[in-house]
């Protein structure tokens, strides 16, 4: 529930009216974002001193106008259009906060190695000669690239070296730098079109600012069983395709073999650039993850990753693999843009992977997520068997459709007050489909699911089931 700071002048008159203008500020500044609910308006008078009509006016008056939408049931929410009028002071589209504690992708930060990561941080300051602190090559430390791309040799298969790799502040700074190197080169030919890029749809909806404001137009292609659907690719004008081959977000799909080869004959033929998107290839749990893509057609994919899910989102580093040129131009970029990564942290994860701490940490957390999407899903087959756990064993969320005339977002609310981190789905899609969540299990410990689920049941249990 939106907790909501509306300024009142009751000495000034036309109380509902400066109540409508602070909603719809908060809107527009994204303190309120699309999906979120609004207090009752019982609620929101008491908070406001006001009377309950003055706030019931002010909800119609902003419903008239299409920030807000009221369905029996579900309350009042912000409108999913509204997400088009949100600016910033300067008039630039602003990405709405997003509350960590609904994010269905982050790890158990709790489970942050952080005796291990302070022994590999007091062994970096201990050892690295005072010129190393200066500004360093923006591309990262050659420490660092030369222990990722061992590492990204031997678990995913990739076809790399560190002249080829960049460090970057995690996969969002790669795919940006990477489209921003990819547009400009785009809007240089003849043709002087913009740069389309092929999105899979449903696709992580926190992205797309960050790809438009790139340069990129985004071409949305349906996902099915078996990954992005090349055939459909292959009628859009793109010069780009994103794909998340290892467990697709949200359908959590991996992309088959014959879709794969079929993806990178595209390339060939469109002269277009594979982004590979590395998502949660750190966690398959039936068997080892299918090496990248990146592995088998090197001139043509791109492969970003990050160390998001393995230990922590804040730490804010990533690498992008890329064809030599393309990574030079990376590079270039991101030295123009801010100089470069934080060193220490560099050395840090250096050390962290040439010691065997990152296997380690990641064997153990294999283990524990393993051990709670299982719960989950034995929770759910018992006492929600309606909802139908889509996706192989893999990353740090499961897909879950829901039954038709469940309401998506009353779904990941009922869900955030038992501890169970959801998305709803429908703000990913660009073509509509039937409710669903990505429901997050990596911070539900195994013994908490069971109740976690049957509390859901109990909240749902108003809803209609077809
Ligand atoms: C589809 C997808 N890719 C990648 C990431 C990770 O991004 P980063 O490495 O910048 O933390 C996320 C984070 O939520 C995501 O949803």
């Amino acid at each position: 529930m939106a907790d909501l700071y509306v300024p009142v002048d009751h000495e000034r008159g036309g109380v509902a009216a400066q109540v409508a203008s602070g909603l719809r500020e908060a809107v527009r500044s994204g303190r309120l974002a699309p999906g979120d609910r609004l207090p009752s308006s019982r609620d929101l008078a008491t908070d406001l001193g006001v009377s309950r009509g003055v706030v019931v006016e002010a909800y119609e008056q902003l419903v008239a106008e299409g920030f807000l939408v009221s369905r029996v049931g579900s309350g009042t929410r912000v409108a999913p259009a509204a997400a088009a009028c949100q600016r910033g002071p300067g008039g630039e589209e602003q990405v709405p906060y997003h509350d960590h504690r609904s994010r269905a992708t982050s790890p158990d930060l709790g489970h942050f190695p952080r005796e291990r990561w302070l022994a590999a941080l007091r062994q970096a300051l201990a050892t690295i000669p005072s010129d190393a602190l200066d500004y360093g090559d923006p591309g990262g430390i050659p420490e660092l690239r030369e222990e990722l791309a061992g590492y990204l040799r031997r678990v995913r298969a990739a076809d790399v070296e560190p002249e080829n790799l960049v460090i970057v502040g995690g996969v969002a700074q790669g795919l940006s730098l990477v489209l921003h190197v990819l547009a400009a080169q785009a809007t240089r030919t003849p043709q002087g079109d913009g740069f389309g890029l092929a999105v899979e749809d449903p696709t992580s909806h926190r992205q797309i600012p960050l790809l438009r404001r790139a340069g990129a137009e985004l071409l949305p292609v349906p996902v099915d069983g078996q990954g992005l659907d090349v055939a459909a690719l292959r009628d859009r004008p793109a010069r780009a395709a994103l794909v998340t081959p290892a467990h697709q977000y949200p359908t959590g799909v991996v992309l088959s073999p014959c879709r794969r080869a079929a993806l990178v004959e595209w390339a060939q033929d469109a002269d277009a650039i594979v982004l590979e998107d590395d998502y949660d290839a750190e966690f398959r749990f039936d068997r080892d993850p299918v090496g990248c893509l990146q592995g088998l057609a090197p001139d043509r994919v791109v492969l970003a990753g990050s160390v998001s899910k393995a230990l922590a989102p804040g730490l804010r580093l990533g690498w992008v693999v890329a064809p030599p040129s393309l990574a030079g131009a990376v590079r270039l970029a991101r030295g123009e843009f801010d100089l470069g990564s934080p060193v220490i942290e560099q050395y840090a994860l250096a050390g962290f992977l040439r010691t065997g701490g990152y296997d380690r940490h990641l064997r153990r957390m294999r283990r524990e997520y393993r051990s709670r999407r299982d719960a989950l899903v034995r929770a759910l087959a018992e006492h929600l068997p309606e909802v139908r756990v889509r996706g192989i064993e893999a990353g740090l969320h499961a897909y879950l459709d829901l039954p038709a005339g469940w309401d998506e977002h009353q779904v990941v609310e009922a869900a955030r007050e038992l501890g169970l981190a959801m998305e709803a789905v429908g703000p990913m899609r660009f073509t509509p489909g039937g409710p669903a969540v990505a429901a997050g299990f990596s911070r539900l410990p195994a013994h908490r699911a069971e109740r976690a689920v049957r509390g859901l049941k109990v909240r749902m249990s108003g809803q209609t089931i077809d």
